[in-house]
């Protein structure tokens, strides 16, 4: 098989196992974050369309939020395929704008999450976003999701990406020009992304902070689990860390405690990532 069809047929994959079985509304009752800003929620607005923004259900006076934009797995348009995950970051205190809407049916783009990006820019500070601030954005997605977050790379307004599940499926040549922090949350070696994130991770250029955990769960994480699981436990020291400049959070990823959650850690230059405690 040449490396074309082997992309179509990953991206085929990749896709079919974002469907699954299970009923993510009864999860997701269960489900409004343990970080300090929990109860988290989703939402929508009308000047946003096509996406959904999880945010804490009340934000104390005086608290800012950065943002995440997120793209779901199999670029999915259900917003709220991943919903336990996203609320567990959201309730560290983050605005999370996801592609697509809740239960939605189709496909996201990469243009899309851009659009999500470009639209906080012009909101945050003023009206119902007044506690967002988007001078700090992370891009980031699962499976599908990501490949949409790795295209926002090259936009000065993004930070850092983070792949969970997922690595590049075309142009591998990109990882080797990757010069911003990058974050890998991967299913190890049964997870069908395994091999393209590992090879991603290998091909960054020196000097590049990056970080690369393995949890043996497969393709599907954790993200429906109540909290989004292990993934939602990582994911919120993540954002603590890289967007609200928590650098007591950075431990989890330097130290023994994803590990002790059961994470295949490598990491390298992660003493360069300096964040401004928001
Ligand atoms: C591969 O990726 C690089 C970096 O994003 C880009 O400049 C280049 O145009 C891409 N090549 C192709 C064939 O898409
Ligand atoms: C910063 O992170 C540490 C370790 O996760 C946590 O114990 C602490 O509560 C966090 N601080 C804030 C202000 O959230």
């Amino acid at each position: 098989m040449n490396r074309y069809l082997l992309a179509l047929a990953l991206t085929a994959f990749y896709s079919k196992l974002s469907v699954s079985p299970l009923s993510i509304e009864d999860r997701q009752s269960t489900s409004t974050g343990t970080g300090p800003y929990a109860p988290a929620a989703y939402t929508q607005d009308a000047t946003l369309t096509g996406h959904t923004i999880f945010a804490p259900k009340t934000v104390p006076a005086g608290a800012k939020l950065p943002v995440l934009l997120w793209g779901e797995g199999g670029c999915s348009a259900d917003s709220t395929e991943s919903a336990p995950f996203l609320i567990q970051l959201a309730s560290q205190g983050i605005l999370v704008i996801a592609s697509g809407n809740p239960k939605g049916s189709g496909s996201t783009t990469a243009a899309l999450m851009t659009a999500g990006m470009d639209w906080i820019k012009s909101k945050a500070g003023t009206g119902t976003y007044a506690n967002v601030d988007a001078s700090r954005i992370i891009a980031a997605g699962w499976s599908c999701g990501g490949i949409e977050a790795y295209s926002q790379f090259w936009d000065s307004r993004v930070e850092s990406i983070g792949i969970w599940s997922s690595g590049l499926l075309t142009n591998y040549t990109m990882a080797s020009l990757l010069t911003k922090p990058m974050f890998y949350f991967l299913g190890g070696s049964t997870d069908i992304a395994y091999a393209n994130g590992e090879r991603d991770y290998k091909a960054i250029p020196a000097g590049t902070p990056k970080w690369k955990g393995n949890l043996p769960v497969g393709h599907g994480g954790t993200y429906k689990q109540t909290n989004g699981g292990k993934f939602g436990i990582a994911g919120g020291y993540w954002v603590d860390w890289l967007l609200r400049g928590n650098s007591s959070a950075s431990a989890y990823f330097t130290g023994s405690g994803a590990q002790n959650d059961g994470w295949t850690v490598e990491f390298s230059d992660l003493d360069k990532i300096s964040v401004t405690p928001i």
